[in-house]
């Protein structure tokens, strides 16, 4: 009786740990989703609804705001946990900003970017035919920007394509040095090389590179571009040491093998000849 008694508990106790265990397992992926994209009562209730009320869940879902944990509340305030008072005023909801107040509405949490867009000649013709962040990059739907943004037929609906062009040309010469630079990094990493230094130095040209453009100032994208090009280059020099010298100890290496199977063969052929 009694000695079953103590078996009995270890395998309570292992069943127990189990059970907790599958229990954490079986909840996890649920919570990491929760913990990016809390239910909100607005997804919640604006999901029931029609047209343009309903409309901005389903494109938000799909947008870089919701994987950054940026929900509806973030942006239009109001109390995301309780229904009746979700868009009172009191609880800080703002509503659908005005047009001319767009840029500062996003620039709260952008505010380089704001910073750049108001002295440009973008900004400057804000609420006379300038365009606003939204104009650009959407309202729910924002994905994460690239120079992909700047194409024909977003840019020609004020005016012509010619300078929008001559800055897409000349920062996506300069995205393409920075995208190969990053895969060979990338592959050093990958074989244990140290790419501490050369990885720190990437990271600061891309982020000046990346806030170039607001500005659409073509003379300045094209003088800046230049000089972030010669950092680059510099970049490729240091990557070019590293491979030389790696190509180096992988002829030594080989002159180093095949130089002891020749002692060995000698060995071997000494040996025999002493035996004879
Ligand atoms: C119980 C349902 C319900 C909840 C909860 C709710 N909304 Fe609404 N929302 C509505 C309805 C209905 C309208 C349209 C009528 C109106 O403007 O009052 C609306 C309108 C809006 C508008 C557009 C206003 C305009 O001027 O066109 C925004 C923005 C908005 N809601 C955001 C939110 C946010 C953010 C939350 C959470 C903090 C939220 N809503 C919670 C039902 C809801
Ligand atoms: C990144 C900021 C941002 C987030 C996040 C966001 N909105 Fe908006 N929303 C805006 C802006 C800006 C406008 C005004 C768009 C315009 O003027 O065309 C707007 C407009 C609206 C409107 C009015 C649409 C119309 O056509 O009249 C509704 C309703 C709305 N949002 C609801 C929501 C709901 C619900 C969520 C969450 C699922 C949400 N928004 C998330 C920025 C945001
Ligand atoms: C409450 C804060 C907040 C507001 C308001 C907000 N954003 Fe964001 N936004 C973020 C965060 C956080 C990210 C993800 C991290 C990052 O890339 O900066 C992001 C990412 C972005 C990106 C992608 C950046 C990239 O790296 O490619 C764009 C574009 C963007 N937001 C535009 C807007 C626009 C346009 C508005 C206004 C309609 C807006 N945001 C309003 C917080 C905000
Ligand atoms: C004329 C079109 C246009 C307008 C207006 C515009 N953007 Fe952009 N935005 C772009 C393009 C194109 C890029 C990509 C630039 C790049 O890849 O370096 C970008 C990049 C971004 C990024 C990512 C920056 C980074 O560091 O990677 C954010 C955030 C952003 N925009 C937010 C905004 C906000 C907020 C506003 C309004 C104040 C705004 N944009 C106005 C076209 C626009
Ligand atoms: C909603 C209208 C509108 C859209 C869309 C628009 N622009 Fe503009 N843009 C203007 C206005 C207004 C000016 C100032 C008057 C002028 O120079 O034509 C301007 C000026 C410019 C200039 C000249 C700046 C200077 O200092 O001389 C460049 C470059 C430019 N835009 C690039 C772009 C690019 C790139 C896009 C697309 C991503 C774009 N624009 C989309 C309205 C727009």
């Amino acid at each position: 009786m009694i000695e079953t008694g103590i078996r009995r508990l270890p395998l309570t106790r292992v069943a127990l740990g189990a059970l907790v265990l599958a229990a954490l397992v079986s909840l996890e992926p649920a919570r990491s989703a929760r913990a990016q994209q809390p239910e909100t009562v607005c997804i919640h209730c604006h999901g029931g609804l029609p047209e343009r009320l309903g409309a901005p869940v389903s494109l938000w879902r799909q947008s870089i705001h919701a994987q950054s944990g940026i929900s509806c509340n973030s942006c239009h305030g109001g109390d995301p946990k309780n229904a009746a008072m979700a868009m009172n005023p009191a609880r800080g909801f703002i509503g659908v900003p005005k047009e001319p107040d767009i840029p500062a509405f996003c620039g709260r949490c952008h505010p380089g970017v704001l910073k750049d867009y108001l002295a440009s000649a973008h900004g400057q013709a804000l609420g006379s035919g300038g365009p606003t962040c939204i104009t650009c990059h959407g309202t729910h739907d924002i994905v994460k920007a690239s120079l992909d943004l700047i194409n024909e037929k977003s840019c020609t609906r004020c005016h012509s394509f010619d300078r929008a062009k001559a800055i897409r040309d000349a920062m996506q010469q300069t995205e393409g040095y920075i995208v190969g630079i990053e895969r060979r990094i990338a592959e050093f990493q990958e074989i244990g090389v140290d790419t501490d230094r050369l990885g720190k130095s990437l990271f600061a040209v891309r982020n000046r590179f990346h806030t170039l453009f607001h500005d659409v100032n073509v003379e300045r994208v094209k003088a800046e571009s230049t000089q972030i090009n010669a950092e680059l280059a510099r970049l490729d020099r240091d990557l070019k040491v590293i491979e030389e010298e790696r190509a180096k100890r992988k002829v030594v290496g080989g002159v180093v093998i095949f130089g002891a199977l020749l002692l060995a063969a000698l060995f071997h052929m000494m040996k025999k000849t002493y035996e004879d």
